[in-house]
């Protein structure tokens, strides 16, 4: 007999413009990254060039941190679908789990209108990445190029008595008091190591999330990737989340 299919609403439209957002954003981040990181391999040797690439990657950072930001108000304040309890790991987290991988290992695996438990872990994984991501971007771009929202704080900091902190110009000396940018120096290093690390375990997750979705997709039939630009789960067995 032919399983019976049913129709089901899942994320709103703020959880799936800020999936797809994010997706294109997160993207031309790593990529603009990337080529920060291997500027001399590719060719990128001048200042202005290198300067050039941050004012990139930092705007590119701002639509980035903004539509997070969105997301992460629609998790406090938004549709149940959208909220932080849809995916941090709750009370019965574990046994759900277990239930889960069990269907999975028993080839008829359980369906779920929103995340499944291994979705769920993923979420919560990378928006601790984004989190961290953004917060320590930010700081870099103000205290690197002195862009907002920290960057005319900084600026003030290290000018010399008398020099208009906005006439400092990145990664050029003249106006900036010596002593001040060696302890702005020491004080940014440790977030640039953050941003890194952290920007390297989001590539990481983002191959996982991406691998898992695809088997889900092809295994589970619950047309996972569809859904998150159609609002639309058609399933062929009992939700476990409804
Ligand atoms: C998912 C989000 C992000 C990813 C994956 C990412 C990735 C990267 C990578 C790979 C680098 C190269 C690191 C290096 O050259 O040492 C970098 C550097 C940088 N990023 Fe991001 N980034 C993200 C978000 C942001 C945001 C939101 C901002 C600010 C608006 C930002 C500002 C910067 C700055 C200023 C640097 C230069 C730091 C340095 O030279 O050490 N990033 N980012």
């Amino acid at each position: 007999m032919l399983p019976a299919y049913k129709n089901y609403s899942t994320w709103s439209p703020a959880v799936r413009w800020f999936h797809w957002i994010n997706v294109l954003s997160v993207t031309a981040l790593i990529l603009v990254g990337l080529m920060m990181l291997y500027s001399k391999e590719i060719g990128i040797v001048s200042i202005e060039a290198r300067v050039g690439l941050k004012e990139l990657h930092v705007s590119i950072g701002y639509i980035f941190a903004t539509n997070f930001l969105i997301r992460l108000i629609f998790a406090f304040a938004g549709p149940a679908s959208a909220r932080f309890s849809a995916f941090i790991p709750g009370k019965s987290f574990m046994q759900s789990l277990q239930s889960y991988r069990a269907s999975l290992k028993a080839g008829k695996p359980q369906q779920f209108i929103g995340h499944n438990p291994l979705g769920k872990l993923a979420v919560t994984a990378l928006f601790t990445l984004l989190t961290v991501l953004a917060i320590s971007g930010l700081i870099r771009a103000g205290t690197d190029i002195y862009y907002p929202p920290f960057g005319s704080t900084v600026a003030s900091y290290i000018a010399e008595e008398g020099i208009d902190p906005a006439s400092l110009i990145p990664y050029q000396s003249e106006g900036v008091n010596a002593e001040k940018m060696a302890s702005l120096k020491t004080f940014k290093s440790p977030f640039g190591k953050i941003h890194l690390y952290t920007a390297y375990l989001l590539m990481f997750l983002v191959v996982i999330h991406v691998t898992a979705v695809v088997r889900a997709e092809v295994k589970e039939g619950d047309r996972l990737v569809s859904s998150m630009f159609s609002g639309k789960k058609t399933l062929s067995e009992k939700p476990q989340d409804k």
